[in-house]
């Protein structure tokens, strides 16, 4: 079969696709993470680019529509022109575009594209981004909760697309009808609000007002008893006394002692005092007698059964456009201590609760079960009674829902997604959510992948609708429905070592080693979901917990030791990706994800034995990686403060099974091979869209795809080059490319690089500058004259953009340079932005003698950039990253027909000759 290179396998318009993703983690309405959590969520912009780059055919594999390298690049800007609009959130729904992309794929597949296999599918990125380009879906994990979320976004909306919804009189309500998942999420906010009604009519008693105002919620405190027998008070555990930090509002809890009791008195205004905890873990003094009280004395106390009963500190109300915090009244507290018989009956005899838990895990809890024993312990008495009744209310909805006329596969998935709600409601309804007093809001039981310990808690009023209700949940779940794509997809429970891959294309995220262990996070979740759906999925429910045993996760604490763990989870992803091997298309590249752990990366930032395992794996299972793209959901500015070489927070690689019959060659053999392709390479990357700090990680792609495609590169003692040496040569070769292209350029240019090198913008000798030029052709002098450098008293020194003439034509001066041409940008686009850097370029590019090439002084951003990173001089680095992240735009101003501000001295210049 002939290969055509995708365009993932060339160029991808990097900075946009990174920029949205970014964005994307602000979204907070209709964005299909807010369905249920899930952990390590990949950007969905990000999906929806690779598998639209993965299935298009760059242009240069069409030599007969685009036969030179001028259409190519033409019809390559298009496609990523497309790509750019792709990605941003607010097109999700753009039916015109997604129209253009699903027939661009169709045309670069013979009009019959493959299905997309995620075998990791988690919360279902990629298997949904398939659905949305017009893709059949195949999602699949091991874990219940990911397949539970997969089917809510590929599966179900798509199975009752343009139905009406049964909640009677509602069907007929609307002119137009019900489009996609409009029916069902209307169905799904009926039940919603009618579980809701049904949960206030048994639970309203437990969840007073606070003098008219509604409640937020309420802050507890653990206990202990202080371990001085001469004292022995009540020490409740605080770990901050603000209950407001916001400037102008502040609020605190001032403790008062008397009787040999604390209790606590709510103050406005600066605070003063301080809690009763001392640094890090569970450091306590006693509030009475002053006793310290240790670690694990708070530990014992609170890791048995019947532990002290918790302090109501606070109440958070809702007040005019502000919280309201109260000192807690009687009726609070017998609300609070109203169920506590009904908790008892559950804790004793729901199978589900009380399946046995983990305990806390990560932080401050490391290895520590603080009375957690079983699920139900994670929550107080009227948490767990309210989780319960809203848990049970999901199947009164389903019978509701027959009852109403709906039939029963319509009625599970409408409890599918009540169930997620209830589920969802755990996150910010378990004594480990802490109240975040600088934001006036509600931190999730999971704000990282752990359960840590919280001393002192909030309690949220599930019945208002504030964070933490059921009815602003349900209106989150309800807005993602209606916009979920429609397509055919289908997900499944597997193990990704034995499932079948045959005729799939295969694009995918699979676990890292031991960043997250899913399924001990997702047992908080699935006990709920078990209790609510097992009827709806009782296979897919049938264990009492998640499968742990085929989990791929290096996890020491289930193998036993560190090496166990590590053959494991290596052994498991060979297996994997040696299956999907032996059944891959050859037609087009597979996608995978590939996160790296923050701790990877050693003091260069370059190195990684993570990363190097995979790619090694990789090639050995027989697969040829033809390209390694960075994706950042961080701000390039971060990663360029972060130092020399940091690395983007994952990369995505394409992938080609490799033919059986590949040759080897030798150490020398590579090197010639990568000389002779890595440059044009490198030019294809640096002329797309992408920042000159992913250049580095970009270029290991065609580096290994080099690489691999040998069956191995042998060096002169016989053995195998290793990975970690072939990104070492690969390294060396960007940069003898980068510093070939210094060829290219002026006279001037050639120097002022090579002085940047030496000097950056400071200060270095006369003579030696003299030299230099000399060498270049040039002079000190001239470049003086012309504004390139100052030259003063034996010294000679750069001119930086901020202190460059703002009197400056770029026609009028007789000699220019790309060098100037690309610092009066800079200038340009710090102080005034885009249009007038646009403007300036417009001018410099109209100079009849084309001493300004635009490709060129992008491309001396780029060596400008790396020159820069690699001297620890971040601010110029940040500076040529914008200018060529913002190039795209900048050009597109220069290229418009629109008459630059500036431009009169151009015309000027015209008219004198
Ligand atoms: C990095 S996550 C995928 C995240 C996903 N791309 C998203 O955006 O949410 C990896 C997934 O692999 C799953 N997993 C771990 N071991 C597995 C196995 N042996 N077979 C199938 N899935 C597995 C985990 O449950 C987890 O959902």
């Amino acid at each position: 079969m002939v290969q055509k290179r995708k365009l993932i396998e060339v160029a991808l318009p990097l900075e946009a696709i990174n920029r949205e993703s970014a964005r994307e983690k602000s979204i907070r309405y209709g964005h299909p993470s807010t369905l249920h959590l899930w952990w390590a969520r990949r950007p969905l912009a990000a999906a929806r680019a690779v598998l639209f780059a993965q299935l298009v055919d760059d242009p240069s594999s069409r030599l007969a529509e685009f036969p030179t390298d001028e259409l190519q690049r033409a019809e390559r800007e298009r496609l990523h022109e497309m790509i750019e609009r792709l990605v941003v959130w607010e097109n999700v729904r753009d039916e015109a575009l997604l129209a253009e992309a699903r027939a661009e794929i169709l045309k670069s597949t013979d009009g019959n594209p493959p299905p997309i296999l995620d075998p990791f599918a988690g919360g279902g990125a990629i298997p949904l981004e398939a659905l949305r380009l017009g893709l059949e879906a195949r999602a699949s994990d091991l874990n219940p909760v990911a397949v539970l979320l997969n089917k809510a976004v590929v599966e179900l909306p798509s199975k009752f697309a343009g139905q009406a919804p049964v909640w009677p009189g509602l069907k007929d309500s609307r002119i137009g009808g019900w489009a996609g998942g409009e029916g069902l999420a209307a169905d799904v906010r009926e039940y919603g609000e009618w579980v809701h009604e049904q949960a206030r009519k048994r639970l309203g008693k437990q969840y007073p007002d606070a003098d008219g105002l509604p409640v937020i919620g309420w802050i507890w405190a653990r206990t202990v008893q202080c371990p001085n027998p001469a004292c022995a008070a009540e020490v409740p555990l605080v770990s901050s006394l603000d209950l407001s930090t916001k400037r102008g509002q502040e609020v605190w809890l001032r403790p008062v002692v008397a009787s040999g009791r604390v209790e606590f008195v709510v103050e406005s205004g600066v605070r003063r005092g301080e809690a009763n905890k001392r640094g890090q873990g569970a450091k306590f003094d006693c509030w009475v007698c002053g006793s310290a009280i240790s670690p694990e004395q708070v530990h014992s106390q609170l890791d048995v059964s019947d532990k002290p009963p918790n302090r109501l500190l606070a109440v958070v109300a809702a007040g005019n456009r502000r919280r309201v915090y109260s000192e807690p009244t009687v009726p609070h507290l017998a609300a609070a201590r109203g169920l506590v018989d009904e908790a008892r009956r559950l804790r004793a005899s729901d199978p589900n609760l009380g399946a046995g838990a983990r305990g806390t895990f990560g932080g401050n809890a490391q290895g520590k079960r603080y009375g957690f024993f079983t699920f139900a312990d994670y929550f107080t008495d009227r948490q767990l009674v309210a989780l319960a009744t809203f848990n049970d209310l999901v199947g009164s909805a389903r019978a509701k829902v027959i009852s109403d006329g709906g039939s029963d596969d319509y009625a599970d998935a409408v409890a599918t997604y009540l169930a997620f709600i209830q589920s969802k409601m755990t996150n910010l309804s378990s004594s480990v959510t802490t109240w975040m007093s600088d934001r006036g809001a509600f931190r999730e039981t999971f704000a990282r992948q752990a359960i840590p310990m919280a001393w002192d808690f909030v309690e949220a009023n599930v019945l208002s609708d504030f964070g933490g209700g059921w009815l602003t949940l349900l209106d989150k779940e309800a807005r993602v429905i209606e916009a979920n794509p429609i397509g055919h997809g289908v997900a499944t429970q597997a193990d990704a070592a034995s499932l079948d891959f045959d005729g799939s294309l295969v694009s995918t995220d699979p676990p890292y080693y031991d960043n997250i262990v899913y399924s001990d996070l997702a047992d908080f979740f699935y006990v709920w979901l078990r209790r609510s759906l097992r009827g709806v999925y009782p296979e897919l429910l049938s264990t009492m917990l998640v499968p742990k045993a085929e989990e791929l996760v290096a996890n020491q604490y289930r193998l036993g030791s560190k090496a166990e763990a590590k053959s494991f989870f290596e052994d498991g992803f060979r297996k994997v990706f040696a299956s999907a091997r032996r059944s891959a298309r050859d037609d087009l590249p597979t996608t995978v994800y590939y996160a790296f752990k923050q701790s990877e990366s050693d003091a260069t930032g370059s190195a990684s034995t993570g990363w190097e395992t995979l790619l090694e794996g990789m090639i050995r299972s027989g697969w040829e990686i033809t390209s390694t793209w960075p994706l950042r959901t961080e701000g390039a500015g971060r990663l360029i403060a972060k130092g020399t070489n940091a690395l983007a927070s994952s990369i995505v690689l394409s992938l080609r099974p490799r033919a059986s019959d590949s040759a080897t060659t030798d150490r020398r053999g590579f090197i010639a091979a990568l000389e002779a392709q890595l440059p044009v390479a490198l030019r294809r990357l640096q002329q797309g869209q992408i920042a000159p700090v992913d250049l580095p990680q970009a270029a290991i792609g065609p580096g290994m795809a080099v690489f691999s495609r040998y069956s191995a590169v042998l060096e002169p003692d016989g053995k195998r080059m290793t990975v970690r040496s072939a990104l070492a040569r690969i390294n060396e070769i960007l940069d003898q490319v980068l510093n070939e292209q210094e060829g290219d350029f002026d006279a001037p240019s050639r120097f002022a690089i090579a002085w940047y090198r030496q000097h950056g913008y400071d200060v270095g000798a006369f003579g030696d500058a003299n030299n230099l030029a000399n060498a270049r052709n040039t002079t000190v002098d001239v470049m003086d004259r012309d504004g390139i450098l100052s030259s003063r008293a034996g010294k000679v020194q750069l001119i930086k953009p901020s202190d460059l003439s703002w009197d400056y034509d770029p026609v009028t001066d007789l000699h220019t340079s790309n060098w100037e041409a690309l610092h009066h940008l800079i200038k340009v686009l710090e102080r005034d932005g885009i249009a007038p850097a646009g403007d300036f370029l417009q001018v410099a590019l109209s100079r009849p003698d084309g001493a300004v090439d635009a490709d060129l002084v992008k491309e001396l951003a780029h060596l400008l950039f790396r020159v820069a990173e690699a001297n620890g001089w971040t601010k110029d680095a940040l500076s040529f990253n914008s200018l060529v992240t913002s190039w795209p735009e900048i050009l597109e101003v220069a290229r418009s027909a629109r008459k630059p501000t500036q431009a009169q001295g151009a015309f000027d210049f015209d008219e004198d000759n």
